[in-house]
């Protein structure tokens, strides 16, 4: 996928045009929406359940959190005043690893804070030493339950996920990675596609730390867009499930409005390579747009 107008099917194929209702077809064949809102730093009660209220008002139908993120139960009590249906969302939550051993009570303790019947996908949130592969049976214990409908992992290296998938009867559906355009980890990306595995991407924004850099700002100017959503636009067209995070509701909003432009082929490609962005291509790009380098 080169120009973002398209979401993908399993197999990498161009299917349908995407927008806030895309979903993401997965290895067990269930769709995951691509964009979600991730919750980490959020306190638990009011502030948790007015971000997922806006998120759903916005259109957005995928929540991710975790067990030590501290603010399921917040979650689940917004998904049950919202209005939307239940079906009609998508709900990650993670396994924390220092409770692996016990991970089908911690995953039931879940499930009681969110006061849901199940969950949509049910995360190891990272590889637990030692425990790789009984962890997995647990998980796969939990899906065959029906009580998380996808497994999956977060923070796994290849080794990890070969590992994992020699020894399961059900593969890990996606991996939680962190990824941006700071943050390019496109060999283990490429591996995880190549094993079927889809990768969602976790702080796409960079925590917030480089809006203000040369590169997406342009970018967004020439489209008149925020930098932020030019980060999350990078994530959609790369073919990642993408989670950012906000506590505001204006931001929540504009983080929705993502499928009204696409980034161009040399714009993804001048994001890929911003680490590696020297001064003179700055200097260059800045000329082409017929702007006076700062
Ligand atoms: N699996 C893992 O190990 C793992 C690790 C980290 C994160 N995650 C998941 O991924 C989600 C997202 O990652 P993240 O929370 O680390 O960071 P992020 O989404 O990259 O960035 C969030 C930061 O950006 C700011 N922000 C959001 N929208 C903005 C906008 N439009 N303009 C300016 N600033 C904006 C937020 O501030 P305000 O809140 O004040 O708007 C916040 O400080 C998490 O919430 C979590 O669900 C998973």
């Amino acid at each position: 996928m080169t120009d973002g107008s398209n979401t993908q099917d399993a197999h990498g194929d161009d299917v349908t045009p995407l927008d806030i209702g895309s979903r993401r077809l997965l290895s067990d064949g269930r769709a995951i929406p691509v964009l979600g809102l991730g919750v980490w730093q959020i306190p638990d009660g009011k502030p948790v359940q007015e971000a997922v209220h806006w998120a759903l008002e916005s259109g957005i139908r995928h929540i991710d959190t975790a067990r030590f993120y501290r603010n399921e139960r917040g979650v689940g009590d917004a998904i049950r005043t919202s209005g939307v249906p239940r079906e009609e969302i998508w709900v990650t939550t993670k396994l924390f690893p220092f409770e692996a051993l016990w991970a089908e009570r911690a995953f039931q303790r879940s499930l009681g804070r969110l006061g849901l019947d199940y969950v949509d996908l049910y995360l190891v949130h990272f590889p637990p030493p030692g425990l790789l592969l009984s962890t997995w049976q647990k998980m796969e214990s939990i899906a065959k339950q029906g009580l998380a409908r996808s497994i999956g992992v977060s923070n796994y290296k290849v080794d990890d996920i070969n590992k994992t998938l020699q020894a399961a009867d059900i593969p890990p559906a996606v991996n939680q990675i962190h990824m941006s355009p700071y943050h390019y980890s496109k060999d283990l990306a490429e591996s995880c596609e190549a094993l079927g595995v889809a990768v969602e991407a976790y702080s796409p924004l960079t925590r917030g730390k480089n809006l203000d850099d040369p590169v997406p700002v342009s970018i967004a100017e020439a489209h008149g867009k925020s930098a932020a959503q030019v980060l999350i636009r990078w994530s959609l067209q790369r073919g990642f499930i993408v989670i950012p995070k906000s506590t505001r509701k204006e931001r929540i909003e504009s983080n929705a409005q993502v499928f009204d432009f696409a980034l161009t082929d040399e714009e993804m490609e001048q994001l890929d390579s911003v680490t590696q962005f020297s001064d003179s291509v700055l200097t260059a790009l800045s000329l082409r747009r017929g702007r006076k380098p700062s």
